[in-house]
């Protein structure tokens, strides 16, 4: 590990700033008075733009319902189809043939649907959905790899007002099964497989598991052929979507849902071992989903070409794959596979292929491209790109510069560039605040490398100190939003208790989002990581605790302790320090036992990176673990302050341990 990334911690000092050029702000669709409209009257704002950006069957009769917080309504009374405005609505306004989605499969299989096409297998999937009982209000849950029929499936459920629960592919059988069971989902849709560096990788035999363990609510189980692979059958629960789909009828009239219907709830981790199903509903999360897709990306619809990396597992393919892009009619690239299959220059071949002009994604695969070497894109035509997002953890500087000066400069395979870079966007948003919240605007904001900045408009945010008060420019402290906004998430599936208690207890009438926070001189906005016990590894959100109680379920383990160390590539790893319970019989490597264990109950993403067996855990008198020491073995930093553990002869224990 390199502390090379470390050097976040030394941000706010960054006396680089490049202005949008004139002729990228003479074309932009965002301009600083969105600010200044906001600021007037953010509800009238608010408002104005969902007029704007959906068509509404039934307009609302008022933008903002807060009776009741921290439980919002948005848009009250107003009826609104997410499905219609996804689809429907741009064939009738006369874009049927224009492109929805290019899709490129790993194999380097190709498909394009139409906006006309798209909205008749959606029209067919809703109508299948239905004849196999499915309605509003019933859950879906979607295990599937990134293909068409993902979004498919997702347009689906919100079409009839059934709620999509889409959990990652790379979660394991027992992870399905809880999200299953909690949801209590009539429904799942899954593929037999899909294709990883070249190889078929199955699914179906998690969810085969996780059905048969679940407690049983799932009426059937739906199952898209993508790997051709065999796969286990059950008659009277598994059904071939080639089967249902294709025969169902291709006329289906979208009826306007409530605004305030719920839309999906996608499960993420927090702080407790039990992950949480963020809820969230129809009408204002469209509105900030679309409204920022628009607006930070600086979307032209008719023109560009729109490519999120992000699998729709996480909520950055929900907000900026399935509704953002096609909601604004936008034409995008949907790409199943690994950035290096079957050679490192993938991305970039799709990227000249397609045309690509917007490209959005996460600094830890900005950083492995680094690493790669810029010999790669250099051999690449990508004088499309025009706009280059990135997401999910701060970006370091170095990578921001790499982002701007290889990919946005490149204006040919043979060296040539362009002399005005493309505008780089960092985008601050979570689960569960649905959309971007914190994010400069291509054309209008003056960027800084590695820092997101401003709020986007008609949001509030604040850096708070330990007593809520606003900390002052050149200073650090929590981040939180302080109104209530459109896109915010509307509680935890079945616990909203949980839900006032760990975002609303923190501080008084404040949205804690459990990032730490710093504005530099002129009040911009740096991300510094989370506050509390998340882990990001590659973008991806994990629970410490959650992997500790997954390692002490293992009758090897007695104790447990889960850090993550921060690493160059990946943002964070994560390293298990264990006391063994026992030792495996048969002289198995319990480290890679261990490991395997994680990997089976959560998935192969939460797989530590290291296990140290140790004979105790640095613990306080009152018997807290210190993670903190921990973190510093890990990161092979000196062992900071231990002098309130309860045996201070610990760390040296320890350190021995790890050496070994
Ligand atoms: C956490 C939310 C937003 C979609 C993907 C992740 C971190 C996200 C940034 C950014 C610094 C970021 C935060 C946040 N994060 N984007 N641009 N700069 N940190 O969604 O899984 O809900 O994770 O990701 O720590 O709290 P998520």
């Amino acid at each position: 590990m390199s502390d090379k990334h470390s050097t976040l911690d030394n941000l706010s000092h960054e006396d680089r700033s490049f202005a949008p050029s004139a002729a990228f702000a003479a074309q932009a669709v965002a301009h600083e008075d969105l600010y200044r409209r906001a600021a007037e009257d953010r509800l009238g704002y608010w408002a104005d733009r969902a007029r704007e950006v959906l068509t509404w069957d039934t307009d609302f009769t008022q933008t903002l319902d807060w009776s009741e917080a921290p439980v919002a309504k948005w848009f009250v009374g107003g009826k609104v189809n997410a499905a219609y405005n996804a689809l429907d609505r741009h064939v009738e306004a006369g874009n049927g043939d224009r492109v929805a989605i290019h899709f490129e499969g790993e194999p380097g299989d190709t498909r394009s649907y139409t906006y006309a096409q798209l909205t008749d297998e959606v029209k067919r999937a809703a109508n299948a959905f239905e004849s196999l009982g499915v309605s509003t209000g019933d859950r879906v849950a979607v295990y599937l790899p990134m293909i068409p029929e993902a979004v498919i499936t997702m347009l689906a459920c919100a079409r009839i007002g059934a709620i999509h629960s889409v959990v990652f592919g790379g979660f394991s059988a027992d992870a399905l099964r809880s999200r299953i069971d909690d949801a209590e989902a009539k429904l799942v849709v899954t593929a037999d497989g899909t294709w990883r560096r070249g190889k078929p990788s199955p699914l179906k035999p998690a969810v085969d598991e996780a059905v048969a363990n679940c407690a049983g609510s799932v009426d059937n189980v739906l199952v898209v052929k993508r790997n051709g692979e065999d796969v286990a059958w059950t008659d009277g629960l598994d059904l071939w979507w080639d089967d249902v789909v294709p025969a169902a009828s291709p006329e289906h009239t979208a009826e306007g849902h409530d605004a305030e219907h719920p839309l999906f709830v996608l499960y993420t981790s927090g702080t407790t071992g039990k992950p949480k199903g963020i809820i969230h509903t129809t009408g204002g999360y469209l509105v900030q989903n679309a409204a920022t897709h628009r607006d930070t990306f600086d979307l032209h619809p008719e023109t560009d070409v729109f490519w999120c990396t992000a699998d729709i597992g996480w909520v950055t393919g929900h907000s900026y794959v399935t509704y953002g892009p096609l909601v604004n009619g936008a034409t995008q690239v949907i790409y199943e596979g690994t950035p290096d299959t079957p050679h490192q220059g993938r991305w970039w071949e799709i990227v000249e292929k397609y045309g690509v002009s917007i490209l959005y994604t996460a600094p830890t695969a900005i950083r492995t491209m680094m690493k790669w070497g810029r010999e790669i894109p250099d051999g690449y035509d990508l004088s499309s790109l025009r706009v280059l997002g990135s997401v999910g953890e701060p970006i370091n500087p170095e990578a921001w510069m790499w982002y701007r000066d290889v990919i946005g400069t490149n204006a040919g395979k043979n060296g040539e560039r362009k002399d005005e870079p493309t505008p780089i966007v960092d985008t601050w948003w979570q689960t569960e605040t649905g959309a971007h919240m914190i994010a400069p605007l291509p054309g209008v904001t003056a960027t800084k490398p590695g820092s997101a900045q401003v709020p986007v408009p008609g949001i509030t945010v604040d850096v708070v100190d330990e007593n809520g008060a606003s900390v002052a420019d050149g200073e650090g402290g929590y981040l939180v939003i302080r109104d209530p906004w459109p896109a915010m998430l509307r509680g935890i599936w079945g616990d909203m208790d949980r839900y006032r208690d760990t975002y609303w207890s923190r501080f008084e009438d404040m949205y804690f989002a459990g990032d730490g926070a710093k504005k530099d001189e002129d009040g911009d906005i740096w991300l510094l990581g989370r506050v509390d016990d998340v882990m990001n590894v590659s973008g991806h959100r994990l629970s410490t605790t959650e992997i500790e109680s997954s390692l002490v379920a293992n009758s090897l383990v007695a104790e447990a302790a889960v850090v993550g160390a921060k690493d160059e590539t990946t943002g964070e790893a994560v390293y298990a320090f264990v006391i063994l319970q026992r030792e495996p019989e048969g002289g198995e490597d319990v480290v890679e036992l261990l490991r395997a264990h994680v990997a089976k109950e959560i998935g192969a993403i939460a797989k530590p990176r290291g296990i140290f067996v140790v004979p105790e855990l640095p613990k306080t008198r009152s018997g807290k673990i210190m993670r903190r020491l921990l973190k510093d073995v890990a990161e092979g930093r000196e062992v900071g302050d231990s002098t309130t553990l309860a045996d201070a002869t610990v760390m040296a224990q320890i350190a021995d341990s790890v050496r070994r």
